[in-house]
């Protein structure tokens, strides 16, 4: 696999890792119990710091950018994903809004949250599993090795705190969680 899928690739495991700890915790909600709003606030830094900032855009500025040029037929598929992207930074946002209620009161605030984070892990999971199965896939069959060698040396240089064995900074108790589900190692 080239380096540059290899990197979503991983990330995307470790946002399929979080989106089960979101719908995990949407269930727990509904039924009347409380969850760790600690980890809830790591998931939401990780989301706006690092898949808003850098791994959407780096989606976009390079892949779909190569892949638009490759193939025009290309473009409504990754018009529809770039739409998500934007969606996305709106539902992190309510996701947050929820979250902070929540840190607040708990007893009260339960349902909302738990809307929230359903509707977010579900929403997370359609994507990464779009892009996963239908974009990666048609991007190794139209790119080619010039252009893939221009964007590993981008990719490459990426460092996510929940992959691989850089730093993991305030996301170690996130990372933990995660490979609990048996999806790692990252
Ligand atoms: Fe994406
Ligand atoms: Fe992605």
């Amino acid at each position: 696999m080239r380096p540059a899928l290899k990197v979503l690739r991983d990330e995307h495991l470790a946002l399929s890792g979080i989106a089960k700890i979101l719908k995990a915790d949407a269930k727990l909600l509904a039924q009347g119990k409380d969850v760790d709003a600690g980890l809830l606030d790591d998931i939401i830094v990780y989301i706006q710091t690092y898949t808003n900032q850098i791994h959407h855009p780096k989606e976009e500025d390079f892949l779909f950018a190569v892949m638009r040029l490759r193939s025009a037929d290309s473009a409504s598929m990754l018009n529809r994903l770039h739409q998500e992207h934007e969606q996305e930074a709106v539902l992190i946002k309510d996701l947050a809004a929820a979250a902070a209620a929540y840190g607040q009161d708990k007893a009260k605030t339960r349902a909302r949250i738990a809307a929230a984070l359903s509707v977010y892990g579900s929403f997370l999971e359609r994507h990464i599993t779009a892009e996963n199965e239908e974009v990666f896939p048609l991007a190794q069959e139209i790119l080619t090795d010039a252009d893939w060698d221009e964007i590993d040396a981008v990719f490459i240089l990426n460092e996510d705190p929940l992959v691989g064995s850089g730093k993991r900074h305030r996301f170690e108790a996130l990372y933990q969680r995660i490979m609990s589900f048996g999806l790692g190692p990252i």
